[in-house]
């Protein structure tokens, strides 16, 4: 039964559904000791159709664990994205026998009211489960919050706000967020609204995500604001805003627009509620631009690697750094550090490490950076190129000699990212399944996620120098499948 997970492309340390269709990730929570993880699923083909939620779960992050369907569409429509929340006090008063609830928040999509063209088709329900996350029950007086008359209205990302002691939805509507409250999560009430003169507009907002983080025992909130399309290097992606929020409103006082995710494969991420201080972050790993197409055969697309979210002081601004949960070093399995290696134009990986395979993590780093590259081939000339170009400040990740790449056209590109810093050193991790790359740069301030389909495996790792490159650290390690 395990062979489903090793059929060509499947992601090896990512999850991704025994079958079928999946895009967001949705209802994120953490509770007694489970993550749960839910998401867009389509149970019946391997393109995007009716939407339910799927069901996986895990207790490090890294392993999951397929569950049975939690959502089925309902006279209301579809289940769209939306999230999950543990109303400790019962506040809905959905629990039983006094018992803290699972609610999860999400979009009712009524196809035919979008068929008609009439404005109200998307609403919030609400589901409850009393049986810690397992079964599901839709909630008897839905929806909670009807749609005032806006086309797009939806992703409801709740969280509770403990000093106006109320819930706080977070919607994506259209063009800008709308905040609500509520007492109880049964009845909510416009606050505010934010982002129709700010951040980028190349596209529709969905998926947001408001939250706080420690910021040397200041609360900084960070507004996530996933976009399709309209990212950096095309289709959809993740911008966020650093400012503070009142229980009412957001604001920011930055005004150029940030991204999460430079990289065209991290799309409509959001956090797990309930980790305490911890900010975990986890995206769909891929782009509505070919998401429907990618060569896959028995299913279709998958998620990130789990990333912490802290916040770094650059210059005068505040970002956001992601980097891999540390739960990931479970897999890890014979780590192979070696200092001080020239690449002299070309060095082959496996002299330095032995025979390397994939999945893998390689990190790197230097105290001079110059402009090289990492190098993953297989011995058709098919090659993936992550890099970093100094005259530009830039990393890049090249996937246009990937392999299949003919599905759609903007897959094939060279993507770019900005370098936030001056310093002379640089490192660089790399996290390397069997179709799929993200690199962390400079402790996670620049990541890029790409996914690519070689017609063979790659098999190799080269890296490149234009000049003399001196590498002052370099590890690397295998990783172990999580489908064992
Ligand atoms: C984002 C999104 C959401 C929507 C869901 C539908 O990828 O378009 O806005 O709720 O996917 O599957």
């Amino acid at each position: 039964a395990q062979d489903v997970y090793h059929e060509m492309y499947r992601p090896q340390i990512h999850f991704s559904p025994k079958e079928k269709w999946v895009n967001d990730p949705n209802g994120m929570v953490y509770y007694k000791g489970v993550y749960h993880l839910f998401f867009q699923y389509y149970p019946d083909s391997t393109v995007w159709g009716p939407m339910h939620w799927g069901h996986a779960t895990s207790t490090d992050l890294i392993h999951w664990k397929q569950q049975p369907i939690a959502l089925y569409p309902d006279s209301l429509g579809y289940i769209f994205s939306g999230s999950a929340v543990v109303d400790k006090s019962n506040t809905s008063g959905l629990g039983q026998n006094g018992h803290a609830p699972l609610i999860a928040i999400f979009t009712s999509h009524d196809p035919i009211g979008e068929k008609a063209h009439r404005n109200n088709y998307q609403n919030q329900s609400i589901a409850y489960s009393n049986d810690d996350g397992k079964t599901w029950k839709k909630y008897n007086h839905n929806p909670v919050l009807k749609n005032p008359g806006i086309t797009d209205f939806r992703d409801p990302k709740v969280m509770w706000y403990e000093p106006g002691k109320k819930w706080i939805m977070t919607l994506a509507t259209k063009d800008r967020v709308t905040f609500y409250s509520s007492p109880d999560l049964l009845n909510w009430k416009k606050e505010s609204e934010f982002g129709e003169h700010i951040g980028a507009h190349g596209g529709v907002w969905e998926c947001p995500d408001l939250f706080a983080l420690d910021d040397n025992g200041k609360t900084v909130w960070i507004l996530i604001v996933n976009i399709n399309p309209g990212a950096p290097n095309l289709g959809s992606g993740a911008q966020y805003f650093v400012g503070s929020f009142d229980g009412n409103k957001f604001t920011t006082s930055n005004n150029n627009t940030k991204w999460l995710d430079y990289g065209p494969d991290d799309y409509a991420g959001i956090t797990w509620s309930n980790t305490g201080s911890r900010k975990i972050f986890l995206g769909w790993m891929s782009n509505w631009l070919y998401a429907n197409v990618v060569p896959t055969v028995r299913w279709r697309n998958a998620m990130t690697i789990p990333r912490e979210l802290k916040l770094r002081h650059v210059g005068k601004d505040i970002l956001v750094v992601s980097e891999p949960v540390k739960e990931l070093n479970i897999i890890q399995q014979h780590p192979i550090t070696v200092s001080n290696i020239v690449v002299d134009k070309n060095l082959d990986l496996h002299q330095k490490t032995g025979a390397v395979k994939f999945p893998c993590r390689l990190n790197l780093s230097m105290d001079t950076v110059e402009d090289f590259s990492v190098v993953l081939s297989n011995d058709m000339g098919e090659q993936l190129m992550i890099g970093y170009n100094k005259s530009d400040t830039q990393f890049f990740i090249d996937r246009t000699k990937s392999g299949k790449r003919s599905f759609q056209k903007d897959f094939a590109a060279r993507d770019v990212a900005p370098r936030f810093i001056k310093n002379n050193g640089m490192n660089l991790s790399l996290i390397i399944d069997v179709s799929s790359v993200e690199l962390f740069a400079d402790d996670g301030l620049t990541v890029m996620t790409e996914i690519f389909f070689p017609s063979k495996s790659y098999d190799k790792i080269t890296l490149h120098a234009k000049e003399k490159l001196i590498i002052k650290k370099l590890s690397y390690a295998n990783l172990q499948s999580i489908w064992k």
